[in-house]
Formats: C-alpha cells, structure tokens, sequence
C-alpha cells in the first residue's frame, strides 16, 4: 500500500525557536520514515505582515537548512520553498471565491495578529488560512503535523473540502482529499520563558522568552537563568497554578529523552538552583548537533539550491496536477 501523504511548513520569519521544534519540525523527523513528506518554507505566508524584502530570500534559505539540520532526510521527505510554486497562489485565488468571510473573520490567529497590526491589517493576513488550506491540498495531503495553535487552520481546510466537493464533485469523484490534523500532545505547545501563559512566538517583542535553535550555549544558558519560575520548592506537571513549572519540566522530558515518570520522579524534590543548570545543560547538547550541521549546510550553497531544485521539481507535479483537476472541475477552459 502507498504510504500516507503528509505536508507542513514554517514561516521564515526569524529563527526557529524551540516551539517550532518541538511542536513540530521534531515530529516531521521522527516519523518521517512512515510517510511520504513535503514540507515547505512558506515564504508567501510571511509577508502577509509587513516585511523586510532584503531578509525574506536568506530567510528562506535559513528554513530550509535547518528543516535538513533537524533531520529531515530527503530519502523520505521533499523540501520546497512555497513561492517556487505558482500553483499555490493559483489555488488559494479559486479557494478564495468559495470561502465565506466570516469563516476567516473569525479565526483566533487573525484577532490576535490584527490587533498587533493596528490600522495596517492587509487582506493577505485575512487571507493566510486560505493560502494554507491551498498548500495542504494541492498535495493530496493525508496529515498535516502542526502544533495546537494551527488546529482551526485545518478544521477550516477540512470545511473546505467539504464544500469544493459538494459543489464541484461528481458522484463518487470527489475533487479534494479532506486531510487530518496531526499534534502530539507533548510539545504542541510550547510557552514563553518569560510567561508561561503566554506560547512561545517568534513575535514577542523580547528575546528572553524564546530559545532560537541557532542561540549559542552562553545565550541559552542566560536565557534559562533569567526565566520565570515560583517560589514553590519540588517540581511537577501539569499544577495548573504553575504553568512554567509544567512548560520547563516538559522541555527538560522532551530535549533529554527521559520519559514524563522519570522526570517527574527525579526534580519532585528539587529546587529551582538545581533545575535550572541541569536544563541549561541539556537544552545546549540538543541543540548542539543542530547547529553543527547547519554551518555545515550553510557553507554549501550550491548543494543547497541543488536540493530545493529537486524539490520544487517534485512538489510541482503533485501541485500542478491537483490545481489542474481543481480547474476542470469548477469548469475552466483548458488553453489550447
Ligand atoms: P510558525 O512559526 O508560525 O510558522 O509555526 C510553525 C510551526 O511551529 C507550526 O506547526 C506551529 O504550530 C508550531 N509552533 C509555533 N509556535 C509554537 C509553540 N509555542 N509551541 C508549539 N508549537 C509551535
Ligand atoms: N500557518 C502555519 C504556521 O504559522 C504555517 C503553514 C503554512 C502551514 N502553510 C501550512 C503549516 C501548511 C502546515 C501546513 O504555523
């Protein structure tokens, strides 16, 4: 049997923190032998807020060697770079005329993103979960791996589907694949050093309260130092009084590889003079390896393009496949 499609993406919008990590690109890795993956740097979702166009192409470039740094093994799994691909626009515009406004008005992530845009909320913003369900579809995905925060994004996709193939399917020929949400529990959502009521976001106006992948081990130890804790003594999860007691306890469970029974049985009566350093620790020698290996991809640009050529070349005959079926169905012309 032909294995099960999955597709995901991240923004290249400054380093990749820790929530990426564990709330998603972790996953991709780790799973990836199961699947048949394509994972994409969506470029065109980035600037849906007000850019800086000399950054956006390194930026690109930046996603897609750490997606490899991380692991990603192109034995299993196509690296893209969104924008390469003119069928993404193509089919976000056809979605886009299905599409109720109110479905997009009321999505969280656009509240949330409106209100720190002011006056300046362009329509792409309102737009972005479209030009997502236009990414997950063109690729007959199965599973979309994503953290919590992304799980509207794909109901929306799904009552999407639904809607393209009650009004443009024929019969048993359904037009679109309906995809389905894939989020780990541990990880999906990683909260802020510096609240942890708050997720961790490459937005936050300080830098204290995410770990990027790239932070060199004095950063990160400095980082974990300064972080918020309480005055409780002996750790534990999921106290909903003490959410960055739960969040540093599942970092420490997620980057050292010990089990949740382990953790909670080894820091239940420690304090936070101890945990801290024993965290700083571990969060440098996972984070090692990836860094390695990302000056090492980065040193070879050639290879690199090499690689996303490839890939835009296989990614282009699923997506223009399936556009061209979206096509036909809702009655265009064919040019001759
Ligand atoms: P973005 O940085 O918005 O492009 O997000 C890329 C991926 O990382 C998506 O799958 C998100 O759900 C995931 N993600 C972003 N922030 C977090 C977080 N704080 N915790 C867990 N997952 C996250
Ligand atoms: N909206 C996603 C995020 O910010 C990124 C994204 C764009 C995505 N297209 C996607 C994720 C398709 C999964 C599938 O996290």
């Amino acid at each position: 049997m032909a294995k099960q499609r999955v597709l995901s993406g991240v923004q290249p919008t400054g380093n990749l923190h820790l929530g990426n990590y564990l709330g998603a690109i972790r996953n991709w890795v780790n799973a990836q032998d199961q699947y048949d993956n394509y994972f994409c740097v969506v470029d065109l979702h980035a600037i849906t807020v007000p850019h800086d166009p000399k950054v956006l192409a390194d930026n690109s470039y930046a996603i897609a060697a750490l997606y490899l740094a991380c692991g990603i093994d192109l034995t299993h799994s196509t690296i893209f770079i969104q924008s390469h691909i003119a069928a993404h626009s193509e089919l976000a515009w056809l979605l886009n005329c299905i599409t109720p406004v109110n479905w997009l008005e009321r999505m969280i992530q656009f509240k949330e993103k409106a209100v720190k845009q002011g006056e300046n909320v362009s329509v792409g913003l309102l737009d972005y979960p479209v030009l997502m369900a236009a990414d997950i579809l063109l690729y007959d995905a199965d599973l979309v791996p994503v953290g919590e925060d992304q799980k509207q994004h794909i109901e929306l996709t799904r009552d999407l589907v639904i809607r393209i193939n009650d009004q443009f399917g024929t019969g048993e020929n359904s037009v679109l694949k309906m995809p389905e949400p894939l989020i780990q529990k541990a990880g999906a959502r990683v909260m802020s050093l510096t609240d942890g009521t708050k997720k961790m976001s490459k937005s936050d106006p300080s830098d204290l309260s995410r770990i990027s992948l790239l932070d060199p081990p004095e950063v990160i130890t400095k980082k974990i130092k300064r972080c918020k804790t309480d005055p409780t003594k002996g750790l534990e999860f999921d106290n909903p009084d003490r959410p960055e007691c739960n969040n540093l306890l599942t970092l420490y469970h997620l980057l050292s590889g010990q089990s949740r029974e382990a953790v909670a049985a080894d820091c239940a009566e420690m304090g936070w003079g101890q945990f801290k350093p024993l965290l700083a620790e571990t969060t440098v020698e996972a984070l090692r390896p990836i860094q390695e290996k990302y000056s090492e991809i980065m040193s070879d640009r050639a290879a690199l393009d090499a690689i996303l050529r490839d890939g835009r070349e296989k990614a282009a005959a699923s997506a223009n496949h399936v556009l061209a079926k979206v096509k036909a169905a809702m009655g265009f012309s064919v040019p001759l």
